[in-house]
């Protein structure tokens, strides 16, 4: 049933323009094999030391935007569930893969070696330590991984969201089902009065058997931010563990794990660290790894090291070690940075919308609360239908429908200028 939801998200289109490929039906449309296998990248980006400046600056974002192979006939505004990742992170995967292929059983155990420079890369941007840090290979995995790691047992409470994204919802249900526990499951107001409203949300809803409490920090659905650290602070009060969903805000706003102070931390590196695909990682801190188990136990499944949670098997380091060129991308322009730009971006077109008689927005305004995601709905068009007619016009987004929500998400990237925005605004306003 999900699935069905979520083929939306799932669709890329690629038209490639230079290199010509044959089309291939693969059953929703005629789509070609390889994009633009040819593309040369020009020049290194150069990112001004003063940023302030730049949210606005066309100029520059045109320099970001020619850092990316990406089909330009087409306006991506949905990118919230996968991102295509810069030249400069291609090339090293690449790099990375052929190296690994030149004589796998050895180069494999060459790169394992330089994973900890990756997690040491990673560590920076995200405080925390580099001892609290596994590379795995996405939010999915890294949630189950806490929600069967902890010692859960009968009659024990997790506390979880209507809004939280739907998989780890199910996979809430699924253990709470397997293990008895009992599920707590808030609705959270997509536009508050304040912040205090959803922390008292939460922290009104942590009772005497609540062990487990999980929130998303940013919800895939609208894009709502939510005050993780003072919700994580109440739940610490009462002894209850905290996991934040960070799948969609790493590398999308600015984050501090120690200053957030959350037991566990879920995220993936192919959403907006623009990352290779199966790309994330698990944060557990210090004091805890002790008592969470792995999935896969390996050879020391009660050891109090980190890396116990990195056996699941072979896995591809070309894909990890490329990590390091996201990163080193990603910082030159910064987490600050991407926030304003993409909120920036989003009222550009919301502006143009706001006394639209049939479309209501869902997103806040406000630059705390939102960043780079907004949902709206149509009072008389299905979401589906609003897809179509835009993507017709050659302008891809995304549908949302979960539980309530039945919307259009709208979630442009780094490489999306002011003007594609403007082109949204009008194809909404011919609606
Ligand atoms: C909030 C949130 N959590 C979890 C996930 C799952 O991410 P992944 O498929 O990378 O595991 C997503 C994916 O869109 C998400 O938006």
């Amino acid at each position: 049933m999900i699935h069905k939801f979520l083929i939306p998200f799932l669709y890329l289109f690629c038209m490639e323009r230079r290199k010509f490929i044959k089309n291939v039906s693969l059953g929703f449309g005629a789509l070609p094999l390889l994009g633009n296998t040819d593309f040369v990248l020009q020049e290194a980006l150069e990112v001004p030391a003063d940023k302030g400046a730049l949210m606005k600056d066309e100029k520059f974002w045109k320099k970001v935007r020619k850092q990316f192979n990406v089909d330009f006939s087409v306006i991506n505004l949905s990118n919230a569930g996968i991102s295509p990742m810069p030249m400069p992170v291609i090339n090293s995967l690449q790099q990375a893969e052929i190296f690994a292929n030149k004589t796998p059983t050895v180069n494999r155990h060459v790169q394992e070696k330089e994973i900890i420079s990756v997690k040491g890369d990673l560590s920076k941007l995200l405080g925390c330590s580099v001892e609290e840090l596994v590379l795995l290979r996405n939010t999915t995995e890294a949630v189950n991984t806490i929600f069967w790691g902890l010692d859960l047992a009968e009659g024990d409470e997790i506390i979880i969201a209507k809004q939280d994204y739907s998989l780890v919802y199910t996979a809430a249900e699924y253990i709470a089902s397997k293990r008895k526990l009992s599920l707590k499951i808030l609705d959270i107001p997509s536009m508050p009065e304040n912040d205090q409203v959803l922390v008292d949300l939460y922290k009104n809803a942590l009772g005497p058997k609540t062990k487990l409490l999980l929130v998303t920090h940013m919800i895939n659905w609208t894009g709502q931010i939510l005050p993780v650290k003072e919700i994580c602070a109440a739940a610490k009060e009462k002894g209850v563990y905290t996991l934040v969903d960070g799948a969609q805000s790493v590398a999308h706003i600015s984050i501090n794990l120690h200053e957030i102070d959350c037991d566990f931390f879920a995220a993936s590196f192919h959403k907006w660290l623009c990352g290779p695909p199966g790309t994330g990682m698990l944060y557990v801190k210090k004091s805890l790894i002790g008592k969470v188990t792995p999935i896969h136990p390996g050879l020391h499944p009660y050891s109090s090291f980190i890396d116990k949670f990195e056996t699941y098997g072979t896995h591809s380091f070309a894909a990890q070690l490329a990590l390091k060129e996201a990163i080193r991308f990603h910082e030159k322009i910064s987490s600050g940075l991407i926030h304003q730009r993409l909120h920036y971006l989003n009222q550009l077109w919301r502006e143009q919308l706001k006394d639209h008689s049939q479309i209501k927005i869902y997103t806040s305004s406000d630059i705390r609360f939102s960043a780079g995601i907004v949902l709206f709905m149509h009072s008389e068009l299905e979401p589906s239908k609003i897809v179509q007619t835009l993507r017709k016009k050659n302008i891809l987004v995304g549908s949302a429908l979960w539980k309530d929500i039945n919307g259009v998400r709208i979630s442009p990237n780094i490489y999306t200028l002011a003007e594609e925005m403007e082109r949204l605004a009008l194809a909404l306003n011919e609606l």
